[in-house]
């Protein structure tokens, strides 16, 4: 990788997503510093990645670090970059995880020239492969897009995408999994008591969800005709239910995060 030091405010999920998919691309930086107040958290860490220097303070986190991320929670962001403010060099590039935080409201807290960025992977980003909307701010030449691509390009497709957009993604891509693995999960358990190998049960469900993915996205077909391929539906009579309860849920959460 084009960057070889790191910095991390938050050593959570994903931070070990990330650096994950650069350990995988054998792109792992050879420098890596995370602030993390859960010592638990930054224990899996360096257990991880032993050459991660856990550090205690914001000035001992920057030092030359040319990236840092912004991996907590909506609510500590603004005061993590008040603190991280005070030690910026003017070449660094700061990416913001956190969806509800807006480029405006990171900049009041921020040097006037920062270089400061959005950034919303998923989980999938692990492998590569996941769909990761970026925003830029407003002081972004192109060598330093290009240089924060380079550090990106690892974790999947980065679309740039307009800020009013990202929580919209955070609904769709970020939390998106989450909506259809429990399900997958019961098929491979069901699988099991329906006494299929297992290797061919997942050979059989990954074949099957590849397909019709392709099938409903790419095919032509309307929505109305694909579903009207299979004539015996067992969930049918649920289907209303689990729709209002994906709709409610799923709104519901996207005002949660919404920018105030
Ligand atoms: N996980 C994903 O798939 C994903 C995808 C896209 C975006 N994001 C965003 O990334 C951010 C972090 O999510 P996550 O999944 O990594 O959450 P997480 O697993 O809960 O990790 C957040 C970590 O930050 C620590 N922390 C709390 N206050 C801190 C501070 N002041 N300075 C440094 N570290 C601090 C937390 O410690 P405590 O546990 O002690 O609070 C925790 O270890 C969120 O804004 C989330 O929306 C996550």
């Amino acid at each position: 990788m084009n960057c070889e030091h790191v910095a991390f405010v938050g050593g959570g999920r994903i931070t070990r997503i990330l650096l994950a998919a650069w350990e995988r691309a054998g792109q792992l930086p050879e420098r890596l510093a995370i602030i993390d107040p859960d010592a638990v958290a930054a224990e899996r860490l360096t257990k991880l990645y032993p050459h991660a220097r856990v550090c205690t303070d914001m000035v001992e986190l920057m030092q030359d670090a040319p990236v840092v991320f912004l991996a907590i929670h909506p609510p500590l962001v603004v005061q993590a970059a008040e603190s991280l403010s005070r030690c910026l060099h003017a070449d660094a590039l700061v990416v913001s995880l956190a969806p509800k935080v807006t480029l405006a409201q990171l900049a009041n807290h921020l040097p006037s020239n920062a270089h400061v960025a959005r950034f919303l992977p998923n989980a999938a980003s692990l492998i590569g492969k996941g769909f990761n909307p970026l925003v830029f701010g407003g002081n972004w030449e192109q060598p330093a897009r290009t240089r924060l691509r380079q550090v990106l390009q690892y974790f999947g497709e980065c679309p740039e995408v307009p800020e009013s957009q990202m929580e919209a993604y955070a609904i769709l891509t970020a939390m998106g999994p989450t909506y259809f693995w429990f399900q997958w999960q019961e098929l491979r358990q069901l699988a099991a008591k329906m006494e299929l190998a297992a290797t061919d049960a997942d050979h059989a469900l990954q074949v099957m969800l590849q397909g019709a993915i392709e099938l409903l996205f790419q095919s032509g077909l309307t929505y109305e005709a694909v579903v009207d391929l299979i004539p015996v539906r067992p969930l049918k009579e649920e289907e209303d239910l689990w729709r209002s309860v994906l709709t409610e849920k799923l709104l519901a959460t996207r005002k949660k995060i919404r920018p105030s």
